[in-house]
């Protein structure tokens, strides 16, 4: 799953720092045994590999060498385990095999015993069946802590041991990869969650409110010491909180919630949670970073905002909701309408269809008590559509392979409840999870149609009741037999599945290359290009208007030909996770693909990794600090990548919502130019990303990609910009007077100051 892009994801804001003082650990990141295929007796302890390659564990196997190899493998080592490691712990009760992550799936034996299953350890009788099942969600990057109770005959002490891992991977990268393998004694401060990202922080009054947890984990250890939480501000590094528990006890299994409550600062606070285990003379600590909120609340008047262009292919269905803020009831007109189209006065949708192309200019108003507000629309009836990066929501980083039809109609609604759609957020998507699933083998319904699972039950009446909210719907699917879940995807059926779609009002199609792998003759230009032709030709066919958005992570430099296949947008990379790594790795990659961005065809650096992400059925906050946000969403408003949130859209707090609905930021991102944001400057650790504006002006981000606050004086000519022009701090949406030959700026470590130059 993990893809060769997307580098190691491991977490640094809330990383879980402890001691191992020397000795005490075996590392496990050595040369370990390697075979593909599966055989169960390569579990066995006497098992000769002595014919086996050897491989790392610090990558994923394709970067060993077995590139784009899915399916089973084995992984085997033969480690003394000393009785001295026991003796000279402090706890002496388990001992503790971490294998990393692993990618997709695994069982892990020691000495040819069953331990553990996908990051779980399983009872000693359980029987390892087959391992994988297809359409169940990745475990690529879940930690796998496995431990055994030291008293279990099965580890041999001062002997040769066999650990022994059967992992299957189902797509992309695949094996054990992220180079931490080690034994240890399970020391008490594994015991120990500081549970801090169990829900975000939260505004009240002049406060900043959160709640978190100290569990011990522990069926027979009391965990005993001291807590404390300090705050600094991230910029100036004073000392803005401080609070300490003394003699904590926490029995076995015992969780201690506590509540937080600081002052709110201007800027992000940095959070350190320290334990000090006192008996065991050991400390941990974790850390996160505080929300500040800079998106100034929407005036009560009315305000239109948004894309000032929209397109529809002649005699096709057109639909547009008119992005008003500012108190309700509000009313709408529509002026210089095109024939063929009608306004709803009270939701401000406009639907119908026209027949002649053309570029319509309406006058679109929005009035209420406080006021009236009045803007253009170009309406561009001709061949091409999505001239600005599409707004939306997907399922895919939220909800993985458990979305279903209620979470998909409760996001609908959001937009409307907390006013998404005010700002321009259209689209409602589905990926991958909604498809029926016939274990390895596609199935259909007997004529070949495509069928839904029982978690989507009338597509049909779906699609009504988005379009009815005055919003978009869109799907997802592959041009293999598979998709990368493994459900039921559209090979030799493409017309057929485009004609489905279209009768369900799908508004846009996600296409991921997937199982097409197994297709491909080679991996060639001609051969990744052919499965995007075919769906587009069968997509030309029907009667709908449906954004072609191709997913195949940038293979062949898809940039270069994506319009040619007729894609509107086309991932660059691998998958996007909720960390630092992945975000830095992809956002600031996107360099090579710069000429390319123009209305109707645009580079999609993945999706949004903002509020709560999971990926399958439980959700956490997610793991980049709010500075690290700021950037994300700065970074693709300035990249004219489109904007797909990947969050629970029912748990949009207050943070999330200033990010999504900041219209100076997104104005950046719907700009009708459709000039994608160039890098001008990299000094150290700084980058500045210029956009071009299609008033003329340019918009910037000056980036701090370092761990310290940066104070950096920017020579704007050095940054191919022009001193002397009116400067805006778009984030807060104020005024900042002539730019100079200098422009001093302070920027937290990750985030960003983002402008506009007039
Ligand atoms: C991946 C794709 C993700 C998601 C997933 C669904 O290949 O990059 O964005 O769509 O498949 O299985």
């Amino acid at each position: 799953m993990k893809n060769l892009l997307c580098l190691l994801a491991l977490g640094i804001t809330l990383s879980l720092q402890a001691q191992t003082p020397k000795g005490e650990s075996i590392n496990l990141n050595q040369k370990w045994r390697f075979i593909q295929g599966d055989n169960i007796a390569y579990a066995k302890p006497g098992f000769d590999d002595a014919g086996w390659k050897t491989i790392q564990t610090d990558r994923t196997w394709e970067e060993s060498g077995y590139e784009k190899y899915d399916g089973y493998a084995w992984f085997r080592i033969k480690v003394i385990i000393p009785l001295k490691l026991k003796q000279s712990a402090f706890l002496k009760d388990s001992l503790r095999i971490y294998l990393g992550k692993i990618d997709d799936f695994d069982q892990v034996f020691l000495n040819g015993s069953l331990i553990g299953i996908n990051g779980k350890n399983v009872s000693a009788r359980t029987v390892p069946d087959t391992m994988f099942k297809a359409g169940t969600q990745s475990y690529w990057d879940v930690e796998r802590p496995y431990s055994i109770s030291a008293s279990d005959p099965r580890i041999k002490w001062d002997q040769e041991n066999v650990i022994a891992v059967r992992v299957f991977d189902w797509n992309g990268g695949g094996g054990m990869y992220s180079g931490d393998q080690a034994i240890t004694m399970i020391k008490v401060s594994d015991y120990l969650a500081i549970e801090n990202n169990i829900s975000p922080y939260k505004f009240v009054n002049d406060n900043l409110k959160k709640t978190i947890n100290l569990r011990n984990t522990s069926a027979s250890y009391t965990i005993e010491g001291d807590f404390s939480i300090r705050a600094i501000n991230k910029l100036t590094g004073e000392e803005i909180y401080k609070n300490e528990i003394l003699n904590i006890a926490l029995k076995p299994f015992q969780k201690q919630v506590l509540d937080i409550q600081i002052k709110k600062p201007d800027q992000s606070a940095l959070i350190t949670y320290s334990f000090d285990f006192t008996k065991a003379g050991t400390k941990i600590y974790v850390t996160d970073e505080t929300p500040y909120i800079t998106t100034p609340l929407p005036s009560a008047l009315p305000r239109i905002n948004g894309a000032s262009v929209t397109a529809a292919r002649p005699g096709k269905p057109f639909l547009f909701t008119i992005p008003a803020s500012g108190d309700r009831p509000m009313t709408f007109e529509a002026l210089n309408l095109p024939k063929g189209l009608n306004l709803d006065p009270n939701s401000g949708i406009i639907s119908g269809k026209v027949d002649l192309k053309g570029e319509y200019k309406v006058v679109l108003k929005a009035k209420n008590e406080k006021g009236v507000d009045s803007r253009e629309l170009t309406i561009s009836i001709g061949d091409r559509i999505c001239l600005t990066p599409p707004m939306g929501w997907n399922s895919w980083n939220c909800w993985g392979l458990a979305v279903d039809e209620q979470k998909v109609i409760a996001s609908a609604h959001t937009y409307l409840n907390k006013g998404l759609m005010n700002h321009g957020w259209t689209y409602v998507n589905i990926d991958d999870g909604w498809e029926i699933r016939g274990d390895l083998n596609p199935k259909r319904d007997p004529e070949g149609n495509i069928l839904t699972n029982e978690k989507f039950p009338d597509m049909k009446r779906l699609g009504d009741s988005i379009h009815a909210l005055g919003l978009k719907f869109g799907i997802y699917s592959s041009p293999g037999p598979l998709t990368c879940g493994g459900y039921t995807a559209s090979y030799q059926h493409e017309e057929q599945d485009a004609r489905s779609y279209a009768s369900w009002g799908i508004d846009y199609l996600k296409y991921d290359w997937c199982s097409y792998g197994n297709i491909a003759k080679d991996a060639t230009l001609a051969e990744y290009k052919k499965p995007y032709f075919v769906m587009r030709d069968a997509l030309n066919k029907v009667d709908r208007d449906i954004v072609y958005s191709l997913c195949q992570y940038g293979m062949g430099d898809v940039w270069k030909w994506g319009d040619e296949v007729g894609g509107n947008l086309w991932r660059t990379t691998g998958d996007i996770t909720d960390t630092w790594e992945s975000l830095r790795e992809i956002g600031f990659g996107q360099v090579k693909n710069q000429p390319y961005a123009k209305p109707g065809n645009w580079n999609d650096p993945d999706m949004l990794i903002v509020g709560w992400v999971g990926w399958g059925p439980s959700l956490h906050p997610t793991r980049l600090t709010p500075d690290e946000q700021y950037t994300h969403i700065s970074l693709w408003c300035l990249l004219s990548a489109p904007l797909l949130i990947g969050c629970d859209l029912q748990r949009l707090d207050e943070f999330t919502l200033n990010l999504l609905t900041n219209d100076e930021v997104i104005a950046l991102n719907q700009d009708p130019l459709g000039s994608q944001a160039k890098q001008t400057l990299v000094d150290g650790d700084i980058q500045v990303w210029v956009k071009e504006m299609a008033d003329g002006s340019k918009a910037f981000g000056v980036f701090n990609l370092g761990g310290k606050t940066a104070n950096f004086i920017l020579e704007p000519e050095k940054a191919g910009l022009k001193p002397g022009g009116e400067l805006r701090d778009l984030w807060r949406q104020k005024s900042m007077g002539k730019a100079g030959n200098l422009i001093s700026v302070a920027i937290p470590s990750h985030g960003v100051m983002l402008y506009k130059l007039k």
